[in-house]
């Protein structure tokens, strides 16, 4: 059943209304993906918060599924994902663009080539930051300002102001606790509403590696879920980083362990990861109980 049809029909209405059904030169820019809600409520929230004009603050660990989410969203409200990753794209000329020079009949002349926030801004479509919290201080006002009701935010590159047209929407991510991020400062986190993303467990997650790996053993798959239930307490319990019960690597393991003995997978798509030889002992004796 197709994601929306299994939410509440209020919702499917709300989210129908609030659908951009203009088509720009950015089509190619709306992201079609297969993200799977760990709960439909929480789900639920998002599209609301979303469809209220709110920012959104996805929080989760490394591969719990916020980029894939992003991009649903985007093709739920058909709308075009700018993004900039606050780890890779540092300044502030990442969100607003840059001047260039052009010739025109050997004349020379300025051009402003604007960024994915003035972008997203003027067209009213969607802004994806990833790793929110990686952005530097300079950077902050501006990304306030964004996020203000007031919607707006003046270009110093160009001493325009910019205004969110009607569907501009933010969408954020971090990855709360991870190494090298830094909190999140509390002005910018006030102008977010807030969603935890957990790991997907149990038989949603049975699905997902059905669909997106190519591991196809039933019996497999089903340790690999329990694999994944007992990474995650033994996260809880502090034994092994968060990352070491990412999705993602845990993906990765099901689709090695379509050609190879699934315990060298984990041992390459998992254990690997952790830098604690301890940490590594304890996923090695996890998949020694599960797996031949
Ligand atoms: N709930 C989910 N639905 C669909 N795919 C998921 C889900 N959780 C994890 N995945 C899969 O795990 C991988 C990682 O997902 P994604 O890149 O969205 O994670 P992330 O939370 O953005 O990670 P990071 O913080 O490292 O950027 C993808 O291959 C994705 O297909
Ligand atoms: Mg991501």
């Amino acid at each position: 059943m197709k994601l929306l049809e299994q939410l509440p029909k209020q919702i499917q209405t709300l989210v129908e209304q609030n659908k951009n059904t203009n088509t720009t030169n950015f089509d190619n820019m709306i992201r079609s993906s297969n993200y799977v809600p760990h709960d439909l409520e929480l789900f639920s929230d998002i599209l609301v918060a979303l469809s209220q004009g709110k920012n959104v603050l996805l929080k989760g660990p490394t591969g719990s599924g916020k980029t894939k989410l992003a991009e649903t969203l985007s093709s739920l409200f058909n709308q075009p994902l700018f993004s900039v990753n606050c780890s890779v794209d540092l300044d502030a000329e990442s969100f607003l663009g840059f001047k260039t020079v052009e010739y025109e009949n050997d004349k020379q002349t300025i051009a402003f080539v604007p960024g994915p926030l003035v972008q997203s801004m003027e067209h009213g479509h969607f802004l994806y930051i990833d790793e929110i919290n990686m952005a530097k201080p300079e950077t902050l006002p501006l990304i306030n300002g964004a996020l203000d009701y007031r919607r707006t935010v003046t270009n110093p590159l160009t001493n325009e102001t910019i205004h969110g047209a009607n569907g501009f929407g933010v969408i954020a991510a971090i990855n709360e606790g991870y190494i090298g991020t830094t909190r999140l400062n509390e002005a910018l986190k006030n102008r977010f509403v807030i969603f935890d993303i957990d790991y997907l467990q149990g038989e949603e997650l049975k699905s997902l590696i059905k669909d997106q790996s190519s591991l196809q053993d039933t019996k497999q798959i089903d340790a690999f879920v329990k694999l994944s239930s007992d990474l995650v307490k033994a996260a809880d319990q502090g034994k092994i980083a968060e990352d070491g019960a990412s999705i993602r690597a845990l993906l990765d393991a099901c689709d090695l362990s379509s050609f190879i003995p699934p315990k060298r997978a984990i041992k390459r798509a998992i254990t690997s990861k952790l830098e604690d030889e301890r940490e590594q002992v304890v996923v090695a004796n996890l998949a020694e109980t599960l797996f031949e």
